[in-house]
């Protein structure tokens, strides 16, 4: 009996090294350690056994059992743990990587220059007004001074959109002066605002011409509004985006719908003055226009140009980010080439 129960300890173990998974685990402890098991029947039988016999198996018999138990348990939970390691192992983590870096997003530098012109004359009490990119005939040009076969009409290479009369067709703004009319029809004065935005001309594109740009349009229309308060407005304007110590020169100019009409330019800030080829060897760069808003632009929206008068100006975005950083080409801008908007 002794023998027997040795031989069945031995052969239980030998099979639960053959064991490696959890479900051979329980077949293996139902066939050794179960109801039906042979060492239960054995357990069971004790009592049948001569009482001599009786303590010394009984005693054996429990020890193999508990070993087994035991044995079980030992595995059961390296099973468990070998099925939790190979998981852990193929799904490993190294945390020392470093990490990718993120592409941070930033301001594109017409953005920027825009928001900072916009600051300037915030700061000189204008207020930003938006308005559409897709314009009538009227407000881009007529209202302006510039009837149909006016020759100012060469001035802007103008994408049309469709072809109505007498001022209803439609264009994409050549510039944001429409602004000033859109402005003046509804409004009284005392009127100071800038309009930012988009423009178009069809243009083919060159270092200093691009289809696409952004304008920003200045209005002060009040009583007693002279041209020294344009003068005054522009030069402190020109003095924040490039330096106090910025030459700034006015000169005659044309637009239609001003009378006078002038040009600001700017010293050059390459040769300063001097003369090289980014001013043509003149000294200066032509920076914007402007001009007092013309009586009959006045009329038309109905403000009565005996009583008020006032000045307007136009200023080329990307110009002024060109000259302010030393950009080259204008195509830049929309070129969308991180090596050159990074350096913003
Ligand atoms: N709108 C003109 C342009 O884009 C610029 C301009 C000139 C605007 C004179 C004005 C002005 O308001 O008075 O070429």
């Amino acid at each position: 009996m002794l023998d027997r129960l040795k031989a069945l300890h031995a052969q239980a173990l030998d099979e639960l090294s053959k064991v490696d998974s959890l479900r051979e685990l329980e077949l293996w402890r139902v066939c050794h350690l179960g109801k039906k098991s042979t060492l239960t029947r054995i357990l069971r039988s004790l009592a049948t056994l001569p009482a001599e016999e009786r303590p010394g198996m009984g005693t054996r018999a429990n020890e193999i059992k508990r070993a087994l138990e035991s044995s079980l348990t030992e595995k059961e939970e390296s099973l468990q743990r070998a099925s939790l390691a190979s998981p852990l192992e193929s799904q490993r983590l190294d945390v020392t990587l470093p990490g990718r870096p993120f592409a941070t997003g930033r301001l594109h530098p017409t953005t920027k220059i825009l928001d900072e012109i916009c600051d300037v004359f915030r700061n000189m009490g204008f207020q930003t007004i938006e308005g559409p990119e897709v314009e009538w005939d009227y407000y881009n040009f007529e209202a302006l001074n510039i009837p149909q076969h006016h020759p100012a009409r060469d001035m802007f290479a103008t994408l049309w959109i469709d072809t109505g009369i007498g001022g209803k067709a439609r264009l994409l703004r050549t510039h944001t002066s429409p602004m000033q009319i859109r402005f003046m029809e509804r409004e009284r004065p005392p009127v100071r605002i800038i309009a930012p935005g988009r423009v178009y001309r069809y243009e083919a594109t060159d270092a200093t011409h691009e289809s696409i740009y952004h304008n920003v349009e200045g209005l002060a229309v009040d009583k007693n509004i002279t041209m020294a308060d344009l003068k005054g407005v522009l030069f402190q304007f020109c003095r924040c985006l490039f330096g106090e110590d910025r030459k700034v020169r006015f000169r005659c100019d044309y637009f239609p719908f001003v009378e006078p009409g002038v040009e600001v330019a700017i010293g050059c800030s390459v040769c300063d003055g001097v003369g090289c080829r980014l001013c043509g060897y003149s000294g200066w760069i032509e920076a914007l226009g402007a001009g007092m808003v013309h009586p009959d632009v006045l009329a038309r929206v109905g403000i009565e140009p005996e009583v008020y008068t006032g000045f307007a100006f136009g200023v080329g975005v990307e110009r002024m980010s060109m000259l302010r950083y030393g950009v080259d080409d204008i195509r830049l801008f929309y070129g969308n080439d991180l090596r050159f908007l990074e350096q913003f």
